[in-house]
């Protein structure tokens, strides 16, 4: 079968390779959609996702697909039914796997990660992280429902109801994500800030964005003005940004990954005096069933914030940065009839 292995730091190759064996405990799927994002570009150029990948190995850790093959062990799925693959394996033997915690695992393991993933024809994965897709949502919505469930999972963090003001900080796919995500929490107002305007007008047109701030072009967010802040670009100057915009009682989600030794400044007192809660968020812990109910329910369109449709001839091109300006690219290994 086809699969496209990362061969070494920043080298993919197409190559004939054999199915992978399925072992009592695993499904074997036929690969319909694998999406790219930030995670794949850090380990095309030798740096760890949230474990790090080991050459060679195939990647494409957001994916759906269909059922080709189970273990002897596999009760939760059949052959034919479409899925969908939450890609973190957690030990369920560590002090935080054991104590309600298992996105901090201490020996986290990842399809398409640690194990081959979604670019390529077939590939396997434990029973317990393979979900079945509803009827109405299609294969290719199906392939991002990792990045959803990692919004989703920055948003159970936190308490959110109805009355508050949001501000979304970064308009890439995942800033995307919260707006919609944020309504359908219930949250009446959400606001966008970022530095793409045709994106900043496409959320106020569609989905339901009140207020666009083009940072770029020197509009000013307003300061001690939201209750729920999400941080999704992960620069000094936004997380800076965030606190500031931050209203008394406000909770702000740094939800953006900034550099390993990087460090933003901010007004300790105001932590107190606005009794602020600053929370972080690392990966997806059980938001799976949460973010397919979503896409289900209608009230995420993901499909509208995919940028572009790659084959394995162009994730090259993609992780090099020749596209252009990119929402979210997935690749289509055998799409939806796969
Ligand atoms: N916490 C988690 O579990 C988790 C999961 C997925 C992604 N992330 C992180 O979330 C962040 C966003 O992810 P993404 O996939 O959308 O990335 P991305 O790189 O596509 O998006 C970042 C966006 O921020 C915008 N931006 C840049 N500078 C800005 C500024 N000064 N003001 C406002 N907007 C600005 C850009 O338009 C860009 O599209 C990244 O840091 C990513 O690593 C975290
Ligand atoms: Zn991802
Ligand atoms: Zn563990």
């Amino acid at each position: 079968m086809d699969a496209l292995v990362l061969t070494g730091i920043k080298s993919l190759e197409l190559q004939d390779i054999a199915q992978p064996e399925v072992k009592p405990n695993e499904v074997k799927i036929h690969t319909a959609f694998a999406g790219i994002c930030g995670t794949d570009h850090a380990l095309y150029a030798g740096l760890p996702g949230s474990a790090p990948a080991v050459p060679p190995i195939v990647l494409g850790h957001e994916n759906s697909g269909v059922v080709a093959e189970v273990g002897s062990a596999v009760t939760n799925v059949k052959v034919g039914d479409r899925v969908t693959v939450d890609p973190n394996i957690y030990c369920g033997q560590c002090k935080f796997c054991r104590t309600g915690r298992p996105e901090l695992c201490e020996n986290l393991s990842a399809v398409g990660v640690t194990r081959d993933g979604g670019f390529e024809e077939y590939f396997t994965a434990p029973a317990s992280v393979v979900y079945q897709i509803p009827d109405n949502v299609s294969l290719k919505s199906a392939a991002v429902v990792e990045p959803i469930s990692c919004a989703v999972h920055g948003i159970k963090l936190l308490k959110v109801t109805p009355y508050q003001k949001a501000l979304v900080i970064g308009d890439g796919f995942m800033g995307e994500l919260f707006v919609q995500i944020l309504q359908a929490y219930g949250i009446h107002q959400v606001d966008l800030a970022g530095i793409v305007d045709e994106k900043l007008a496409m959320n106020k047109e569609k989905f339901g964005v009140k207020n666009t701030f083009n940072t770029m072009k020197g509009d000013k967010i307003p300061e001690g003005e939201y209750d729920v802040i999400i941080e999704a670009v992960g620069l000094p100057q936004t997380q800076e940004a965030a606190i500031e915009a931050s209203a008394r009682g406000a909770q702000v989600l740094m939800f953006g990954v900034g550099g390993p030794d990087a460090k933003f400044e901010m007004n300790t007192y105001e932590v107190f005096q606005k009794q602020l809660t600053i929370q972080g968020s690392f990966i997806n812990p059980n938001a799976f069933e949460d973010s397919l109910a979503l896409l289900s329910s209608g009230k995420l369109n993901v499909e509208a914030l995919m940028s572009h449709e790659l084959d394995y001839n162009t994730v090259d091109d993609f992780v090099n940065g020749k596209l252009g300006v990119v929402s979210k690219a997935v690749v289509k290994v055998g799409g939806e009839e796969a």
